[in-house]
């Protein structure tokens, strides 16, 4: 089975396979790099890593409208139900959850988290997506760490990384994120969202070329990855 990834622009993606559609941090309508509204989009479920507005700001209402369960950290989790969300999942990092497509493990990310009415959203979180034997990382928002040794084994068939810098890890530590990981394949995330982010990602990918072993998918938004 082959897992489809559509980047929706920052650090929103979506994760199709065979059966089941799964949203990453979704950020649309206020999103200027995504190529589509909140409104269109349908979800089984929907896996939130923090709570700044640009990775939950469309959670509640695409949520509420299809019924997909929310799996987030503990008190992510809690600050959704007291929003009206009905079908969530708490979980903490280092744990994971099997699911009909597959298995949800919560890892580590350097960075912080609060949610937009000012509560206190636990720590920022990555995952790793564990479907068919293939395991796809999405760091999230985060620093260079060196534990990503051990979440890059097993193999990662995927990693997708933050290269915007200046909130997260840029391009330089992300070459380093990638020798840590030794990911086959590796796709750039929070970048080009808006000024302060931008990037040159043909750069990026010569660079992931030249020095790592992994190969570079750079996508528009909207654009598909297969795994
Ligand atoms: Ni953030
Ligand atoms: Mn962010």
């Amino acid at each position: 089975m082959t897992a489809v990834l559509t980047w929706l622009g920052h650090g929103t993606w979506l994760i199709e396979t065979d059966d089941t559609k799964i949203l990453l941090d979704p950020f649309l309508d206020d999103n200027p790099a995504s190529p589509v509204k909140a409104a269109d989009v349908e979800a089984d479920y929907i896996l939130i890593s923090h709570g700044h507005f640009d990775h939950i700001a469309d959670a509640v209402p695409i949520a509420k409208r299809t019924g997909a369960q929310v799996i987030a950290i503990f008190e992510i989790a809690q600050w959704l139900s007291q929003q009206g969300v009905e079908n969530t999942l708490g979980m903490n990092i280092g744990g994971s959850v099997p699911l009909p497509f597959g298995q949800v493990t919560m890892t580590i990310a350097y960075h912080s988290s609060v949610l937009p009415d000012g509560t206190y959203g636990g720590n920022p979180a990555g995952f790793v997506l564990t479907i068919d034997r293939k395991r796809i990382y999405f760091a999230c928002d985060t620093a260079l760490f060196e534990d990503m040794v051990l979440i890059g084994k097993p193999r990662l068939d995927l990693a997708v990384l933050p290269i915007g810098d200046l909130f997260t890890m840029g391009p330089v530590e992300s070459l380093r994120a990638i020798e840590l990981l030794a990911p086959m394949m590796v796709a750039p995330a929070h970048y080009n969202t808006w000024p302060p982010i931008e990037q040159d990602v043909e750069e990026w990918a010569l660079n992931v070329r030249h020095v790592t072993t992994a190969q570079p998918r750079v996508v528009p938004p909207g654009g598909k990855i297969y795994v």
